[in-house]
């Protein structure tokens, strides 16, 4: 491939149906590490809507063996083979295509197409890793019935796997052996699914509610079957909550999860055979957290809400990726608020937005959640795409109601089940099916950027009406790319409440949503006899940045009053914001720093606070993260936000030292782990808690957390001491890791952590120590999780990777040369940390924008990092 073929973008405007259809295929693979021979026969007609008789079939890293069309053998003037395809020139109007290929599994490190991972094969086609296995319609407009035959070794794989039914099975010649599957739903190229090895099940059942009985199995690696359990019954929680929120029940006998050691990203929802990162899958109170708990149901659940949004109702093209995973984001983010506090999840999901998707929407990668333009496809899995993409089906649920949102479901797969759609054929289906206009929000899916949403107050004391103004603005983004500039106002659902100023209660008949639909609007309350305080953007309901103008006291007053938790919990973090950037501007000129009496005061509240549950305690206690406050700064000064953060958790420590202790030890006193809703959320409290008076760093605090480290019967409680001790320059530091690597040196997940806790360590020496574990026998350039958990926790560090030496810069580059021709995916998902370049102080930028170019510059760059830095630079 030359470099101008592989850069060209891929325009949304540019989508032409195919011009043949697929009817059926059938895949042969025989199976092998270096040689993987596979057939596949495919059934074309003719699109009647198309005259060509040319058909286009993509094609990447494949060996071409032959090619025949209704079982002639084609010569070369009949077909053209490029690097990304082959063109069959002249082809009647139905016929069945026969081609044969090499595939090369063990040398995969791409980990996209056929692979191989802990010596046993898999696959990942999304979104364009199909076209790696056979020549192929690898679009997912085309949606076609599988039956796949798969003959392998039956020492190395005794377990062959695909999606559907297994329909047979026979013992072959020379240790070989053969099976048949057969999938009876039509389904696009990329939810094609292969695994092969020596794997054990984890077995269960479910019974929908139609009475059929579904087998569900969980495959893996036989020395982690007695880690299967928890994601067992988070599959089958999964099933129960889509038939009773949203009727939908699962279609096929059968539902397989297959868990991996390697693998680009979180999991996969190939049709009945789901392929999951273990990193979701395996869990055991001694190696899993209970957050590592709580995302395993989280993805068990997307994936399996994906078999109706995704697979019966796929993506007409890839521009439209926002139709499955906003949806299915949404529903997942819905099913854990059932399953726990919906209050709590809440707050959980909007830190994580504003943490990575408001960084990503207002720099050089800031795209609408419907892309205009690609140049790698793989680049799109954004936190724009899937939580953003959330937010705004939120935002229609928030409009609509819960009942509303139903019908439009109801519609939706009514309308659209086996087919291939789009964002506005869903859009569609809200308005119909609820006789509501929803013509505006097609904004929501062209326009890139965060609006911001300005509020004034008014009170007419004389009339006793209070009216807030809203106003809706973008702010510029770095030009050139679709969707950033002309941007009008967006349709913005603003759930608002009033409280009494004198007693704090709710006035009940004016909480509600209002709809911001044009530029500027103003809302009237009238009937007050004083002056309300105002609660505006409840439940975070909709993606904005909210600007309004709030004394100390009236924030503080929201924190201890207001009905709804999530503005409690974030007017405490717009307080805190305001008072440490304040301090890091002070730090920053030399001056002399002062905890507020007015936060400390509105602290000791909440620790007293008896009316809330332990988890939203735990939030509400927690200072804003360093990346989410140097987004507030006019330039992002990481030395002085750490130092200032440092300062308000050390003083916060010193002045509610006994209140600490005495909340630790009575969250400690629970004796022997158990996982029940009520245990997590202490524990989440005792380790919030427990980093406070590790900030005290004396030696009653460092033995305080190391005797939890010591003593720590689950991980939770362990992995957060040892990352305490991390940052600390004490023995118990240096002991903790060690014990820590010998107990679990066996167990790649848990020493992931061993990696991340030391890469995102505050310490001034975590580069040495980063480059240093680049070394560790155990760090490996080929796993995806290893990396992301020390170069990628590392980019995260804000205060360690942004040193100002560009010692962390370097570091990052390095690596995202070393690994991006065997990776492209990965690397260019590690080089997205220096998007923000333009954010930070001119040294910082210079030296950022040299790696960059450093980058681009190197020779035969792949074209996922090639797209990233490219518009970075621009
Ligand atoms: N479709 C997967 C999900 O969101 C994510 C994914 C994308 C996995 C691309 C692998 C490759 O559930
Ligand atoms: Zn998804």
């Amino acid at each position: 491939m030359t470099a101008t073929q592989s850069i060209q973008p891929v325009l949304r405007s540019d989508y032409q149906p195919p011009t043949y259809w697929i009817e059926n295929v059938e895949l042969d693979f025989d199976l092998d590490p270096r040689e993987t021979l596979v057939t596949s026969r495919i059934s074309v007609r003719r699109n009647p809507e198309q005259s060509s008789s040319k058909l286009d079939l993509a094609g990447e890293n494949l060996k071409f063996q032959s090619v025949a069309v209704d079982g002639k053998r084609l010569d070369e003037t009949q077909y053209q083979l490029r690097d990304d395809g082959m063109t069959l020139l002249d082809l009647p109007e139905s016929c069945v295509i026969e081609t044969k290929v090499l595939v090369s599994p063990v040398t995969n490190k791409s980990l996209s197409g056929l692979y191989q991972t802990s010596g046993n094969y898999c696959t990942q086609c999304e979104a364009v890793g199909f076209r790696r296995i056979t020549y192929f319609l690898d679009r997912p407009d085309v949606m076609t019935t599988y039956r796949v035959t798969i003959r392998g070794d039956k020492q190395s794989c005794p377990v062959m796997l695909s999606n559907g039914n297994r329909v047979s099975q026979r013992s072959l010649d020379d240790g070989r052996h053969e099976v048949v599957w057969e999938d009876p739903f039509p389904k696009p190229s990329y939810l094609f699914a292969l695994v092969a090895g020596n794997l054990r099940c984890h077995r269960g059942t479910f019974t929908t509610r139609s009475g059929r009985d579904v087998a569900l199995e969980i495959w893996v690696e036989p020395q982690n079957i007695d880690k299967c359990e928890h994601a067992l019954v988070s599959l089958q929680k999964s099933m129960k909550w889509d038939e009773d929120v949203f009727g939908l029940e699962y279609d096929l006998d059968i539902y397989m999860i297959v868990a991996v050691n390697d693998f680009n990203m979180g999991a996969m929802e190939n049709k009945g055979l789901n392929v999951f990162n273990s990193k979701y899958v395996l869990a055991l109170p001694d190696t899993a957290t209970d957050e590592d708990y709580m995302l395993i149901e989280a993805v068990i659940a997307h994936e399996y809400f994906h078999n109706w949004t995704g697979n019966r109702v796929t993506c007409r093209d890839w521009f439209q990726l926002t139709l499955k995973e906003g949806l299915t984001v949404f529903r997942d983010q819905q099913f854990t608020a059932d399953q726990t506090s919906a209050a709590v999840k809440r707050i959980d999901d909007v830190s994580g937005l504003r943490a990575g998707q408001f960084v990503e929407d207002s720099g050089p990668m800031a795209h609408p959640i419907r892309p205009e333009s690609y140049i790698s496809m793989d680049n799109f899995y954004t936190a724009t795409v899937y939580r953003k993409g959330a937010e705004i089906i939120r935002m229609y649920h928030t409009i609509l109601g819960a009942e509303g949102f139903r019908r439009g479901m109801d519609l939706y797969f009514e309308r659209h089940d086996n087919s291939a759609v789009t964002c506005d054929d869903f859009r569609a289906a809200m308005a119909d099916a609820n006789d509501v206009n929803f013509d505006l929000f097609d904004r929501w899916y062209s326009q890139a950027g965060t609006p911001e949403l300005t509020v004034t107050e008014a009170w007419d004391a004389a009339k006793g009406e209070y009216t807030l103004t809203m106003t809706q603005s973008y702010p510029p983004l770095p030009g050139g790319n679709p969707g950033t500039v002309d941007r009008k106002p967006v349709p913005l659902p603003v759930r608002v409440g009033l409280l009494d100023a004198e007693s704090g209660e709710e006035i009940e008949q004016h909480g509600g949503v209002v709809m911001l639909q044009s530029e500027s609007e103003s809302f009237t309350f009238g009937g007050l006899t004083a002056k309300p305080i105002a609660s505006v953007l409840r439940g975070f309901s909709a993606p904005v940045r909210l600007r309004m103008q709030r004394s100390e006291a009236e924030l503080a007053f929201i924190m201890a009053h207001d009905t709804d938790s999530f503005n409690r919990w974030d007017a405490g973090q717009t307080l805190a914001t305001k008072l440490l950037i304040d301090a890091a501007n002070v730090i920053s000129e030399g001056g002399n720093l002062e905890l507020s009496g007015q936060f400390r005061d509105a602290f000791g509240r909440v620790l007293h606070d008896d009316s809330v549950d332990e988890a939203f305690k735990a939030l509400a206690l927690t200072l804003p993260r360093e990346s989410v406050l140097g987004q507030e700064m006019a330039v992002i000064d990481p030395d002085s936000l750490h130092t200032a953060r440092q300062f308000y958790r050390q003083q916060l420590a010193e002045s509610f030292q006994s209140e600490l202790t005495a909340l630790y030890n009575d969250q400690a006193a629970d004796g022997a782990y158990k996982n029940d809703q009520q245990s997590i959320n202490r524990r989440r409290l005792k380790n919030v808690v427990l980093a406070y008076l590790s900030a005290l760093d004396t030696s009653e605090s460092v033995s305080l957390v190391a005797g939890q480290f010591d003593q720590a019967d689950n991980m939770t409680n362990k992995q957060a001491a040892l990352s305490l001790l991390a940052n600390l320059d004490v023995p118990a530091r240096e002991e903790a890791l060690a014990a820590f690597y010998k107990k679990y040196q066996s167990d790649p997940l848990v020493i992931d952590k061993w990696f991340a806790v030391q890469a995102v360590s505050s310490r001034e020496d975590t580069i040495e120590q980063v480059k240093r574990l680049t070394t560790h026998p155990d760090f490996s350039v080929d796993n995806p999780n290893r990396v992301r958990s020390l170069i990628g926790a590392f980019t995260q560090n804000q205060v360690r990777f942004h040193q100002a030496d560009g010692a962390g810069y370097k570091l990052l580059a390095d690596y995202v040369l070393k690994i991006e021709s065997a990776n492209p995916q990965l690397a260019a998902r590690l080089v997205a940390a220096f998007n923000s370049y333009r954010r930070f102080d001119e040294s910082r930028q210079t030296q950022m924008q040299n790696e960059l170019k450093r980058i681009a510059e190197h020779p035969g760059l792949c074209k996922d990092v090639h797209e990233i830095v490219q518009r970075a630079l621009r």
